[in-house]
């Protein structure tokens, strides 16, 4: 209820592959992107439709297109931006929201540096993402702020998720479905998803 984790054999191969060490910074950016569209794809199968009349080359027809204003996409920086360049892929006309974030490696709290949006969120369905999901910290200070934007129908987007994470993230925005590749084990003394894959930001960036 409210988690759901995609198990798709693409899915599963991909991130495989992104976890071993020995994956270098260029495969590790693209496998992201690729997940990506297939992660969007879950997290957009409820999306209102609505009627729509048209010709094909043949013939006349009633259709669907989806209801509604676009989608905002709200990445939270840095590593957000990697899920984000395979969503645009996906759904090319989306609104795009960025929410700068650093984690204090003392403290695991959210520091916030930067903050952009479009100003109807309202009106939008908001998908935010960020690859890791390890205290939630993040996530939860960045749908905070998109609530207190206006955002009514938030999704959140990860690539893997601690345990203690989906638990904390559940507790503070129930009402937010999670899409996610994986459930790691644990979080280790640092904050870090065991076995996960290290630090997204510095395996995409550097
Ligand atoms: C990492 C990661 C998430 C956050 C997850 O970001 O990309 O944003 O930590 O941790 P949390 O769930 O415990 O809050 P980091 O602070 O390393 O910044 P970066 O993406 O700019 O590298």
């Amino acid at each position: 209820e409210g988690v759901k984790v995609v198990d798709h054999p693409l899915v599963q191969h991909k991130l495989t592959v992104m976890r071993d060490v020995e994956t270098s910074t260029r495969g590790f950016r693209q496998l992201l992107r690729e997940i990506a569209g297939l992660l969007t794809y879950e997290a957009t199968r409820d999306l209102e439709l609505t009627d729509v009349h048209i010709r094909t080359p043949v013939a006349e027809m009633n259709a669907k297109k989806l209801a509604g204003k676009k989608l905002v996409f709200a990445s939270i920086l840095r590593a957000g931006n990697g899920l984000l360049e395979g969503m645009l892929d996906l759904v090319p006309s989306a609104r795009v929201a960025h929410i700068g974030l650093y984690r204090d490696p003392e403290t695991l709290q959210p520091v916030e540096y930067y903050f952009k949006a479009p100003d109807d969120l309202s009106e939008r369905v908001v998908i935010v993402v960020d690859p890791m999901l390890a205290t939630a910290n993040s996530a939860v200070a960045a749908i905070t702020k998109m609530k207190e934007r206006g955002a009514k129908d938030i999704r959140f987007v990860c690539l893997l998720a601690a345990p203690e994470g989906i638990k904390h993230f559940r507790e503070m925005h129930p009402d937010v479905q999670v899409v996610t590749a994986a459930i790691d084990d644990h979080l280790n003394d640092h904050g870090y998803i065991v076995p996960g894959l290290g630090d997204a930001g510095d395996r995409m960036y550097g």
